[in-house]
C-alpha cells in the first residue's frame, strides 16, 4: 500500500531567524531550532549540580541518539552508530581500517569536501596507491548524468573504495548511490558516503544502499549543534581499530566502580569508534532533539516542501540565463545556480549583501540551500535580485 504523505507547511516559527534576513544557506549551517536551543540550555544548566549526571547522561541518552539516527536512515542495529566529532574523524576511522595495496585505487569526485579527501591523499601516498578523482564534466549539458557515468566507468577491479557524497556540497549534484553500490559490489570495493549535505533533508536507506560507512555532520541537514557527527559502520569495521583508546568504549564501562579493572574488549560494533567525552551533556541532548524534529518532518516531506517553494523560481532563473541542474541529478534542498559569464560577480555579491540574502558564491556558481524555515517568497526575493542584474 502506498502511503500519501501530508504536505509540510513552513516551520519558520520554530526558529529565531531575523525577519529581514533571507537565509538560503543551510548547507553552510542550519539555524538553531528553538527547541534544540532549549535542550542545550537545560544540558548546560545541569552542570550546576554535577551529581545530576548519571547512567542516563553517560549511556542511555547516547543510545537514544543512536536509535533516532538508526530510525532516520533505516539501520537495523543502533550499535552500528558511532558518536563522532567531525566528518574528518569518521573518515580517519575508515582510513585507519581500510585494507589497501599499491595496485589499488580510491575513487572520489572532483572538488569533494576536504574532510573526505585529505585522509585518502595520505592513505594512497603511504600505500603507493592511486587516488582517482573524477572531475565534473566541462559541459553543462547533461552534466549530472555524464558525471555519474564517468564515475561508474572509473571503478575497476583495482578499486578498493569509492567515497562520495550523496549530493555534492558545492552544487548539489546527486550521485546515484544505487548504481555505485552495484558497481562496487562487482569489483569488491567499499562504498563510503558523506551524508552531511543530504541525510535528514533527503531520504537515505542504509538497508537499501548498504554503504560500508555513512558519515553525517550534525549541524546542517540534521539540524543539530556544531561538534557532533553521526557515523554508521558496517560489519567490515566490526573488529577495527578506533582512533582513540578511551574508557567508555570498553566492555563494562557502565560500572564506574570497576574502571581500573582494565578491559581489552570493546563495547560492541561501532561503539568502539565513539570519540572521547562523547557524553557531551550539552550537545547530545541538542542532537537528540534535532533528530526528533527531523523525524517528525520526514526527509520525503522536506524534499517535497523544498521542491514546491523552488520550482517556479528555478524556471524563472533558467529563463534569465542562469543554469540549474535537472531535477533527476540534484536534490531539491540544495542546488547550484551557474552565473552567466557576462554578469559581474562583484556586483552580484554586493547586491545580495544589500538585500540581506545569504547564499554561498563559489567561483561562478551560487549555492542555494533550503529548508522548512524558507518560503517561496525567499526565492522570489533572490530571483528579483538577480533579475535586476541581468
Ligand atoms: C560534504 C561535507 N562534509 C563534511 C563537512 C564538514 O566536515 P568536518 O566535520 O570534518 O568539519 C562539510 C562542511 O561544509 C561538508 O559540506
Amino acid at each position: 500500500m502506498q502511503l500519501t504523505l501530508t504536505a509540510l507547511a513552513h516551520q519558520k516559527d520554530l526558529f529565531s531567524l531575523p525577519a529581514d534576513v533571507t537565509y538560503l544557506n543551510c548547507s553552510y549551517m542550519a539555524p538553531l531550532l528553538k527547541s534544540v536551543e532549549e535542550a542545550g540550555i537545560i544540558g548546560l544548566r545541569k552542570k550546576q549540580l554535577p551529581a545530576q549526571y548519571g547512567h542516563y547522561e553517560f549511556f542511555d541518552e547516547i543510545d537514544h541518539v543512536r536509535k533516532l539516527f538508526s530510525q532516520l536512515v533505516n539501520i537495523d542495529d543502533y550499535q552500528r552508530v558511532a558518536i563522532l566529532p567531525s566528518v574528518s574523524y569518521g573518515m580517519a576511522i575508515v582510513a585507519k581500517n581500510l585494507r589497501i595495496q599499491s595496485s589499488n585505487n580510491i575513487v572520489v569526485v572532483g572538488e569533494q569536501f576536504p574532510s573526505n579527501v585529505y585522509s585518502w591523499r595520505k592513505k594512497v601516498a603511504e600505500a603507493n596507491a592511486e587516488l582517482r578523482t573524477i572531475s565534473a564534466p566541462e559541459t553543462l549539458e547533461n552534466r549530472g548524468e555524464q558525471w555519474n557515468e564517468e564515475l561508474l566507468e572509473a571503478i575497476d577491479n583495482q578499486t578498493c573504495m569509492v567515497t562520495v557524497a550523496h549530493t555534492h556540497w558545492a552544487d548539489g549534484t546527486r550521485f546515484d548511490l544505487r548504481a555505485i553500490r552495484k558497481r562496487t559490489r562487482e569489483v569488491g570495493a567499499l562504498l563510503v558516503v558523506d551524508g552531511t549535505q543530504s541525510v535528514g533533508s533527503m531520504p537515505f536507506d542504509v538497508a537499501e544502499i548498504q554503504p560500508d560507512a555513512l558519515i553525517c555532520a550534525g549541524y546542517k541537514c540534521l539540524m543539530g549543534p556544531y561538534g557532533i557527527t553521526l557515523g554508521y559502520f558496517s560489519e567490515y569495521f566490526d573488529d577495527g581499530d578506533p582512533l582513540e583508546e578511551g574508557w567508555v568504549t570498553r566492555h563494562n564501562s557502565e560500572d564506574f566502580t570497576n574502571l581500573v579493572n582494565y578491559q581489552d574488549q570493546y563495547q560492541p560494533k561501532a561503539i568502539r569508534y565513539d570519540m572521547g567525552q562523547r557524553s557531551n551533556f550539552i550537545l547530545i541532548p541538542m542532537m537528540g532533539k534535532a533528530l526528533e524534529v527531523v523525524m517528525e518532518w520526514q526527509p520525503e516531506r522536506i524534499q517535497e516542501y523544498c521542491r514546491s517553494i523552488s520550482v517556479t523560481a528555478i524556471e524563472k532563473l533558467s529563463a534569465l540565463g542562469f543554469w540549474v541542474e535537472k531535477e533527476t541529478y540534484r536534490g531539491h534542498h540544495l542546488f547550484g545556480v551557474r552565473i552567466p559569464e557576462e554578469l559581474s560577480l562583484d556586483k552580484l555579491q554586493k547586491t545580495l549583501k544589500q538585500a540581506n540574502i545569504v547564499v554561498s558564491v563559489r567561483g561562478r556558481s551560487m549555492r542555494v540551500s533550503l529548508h522548512v524555515y524558507n518560503e517561496e517568497q525567499d526565492l522570489n526575493r533572490l530571483v528579483d535580485c538577480l533579475q535586476g542584474l541581468t
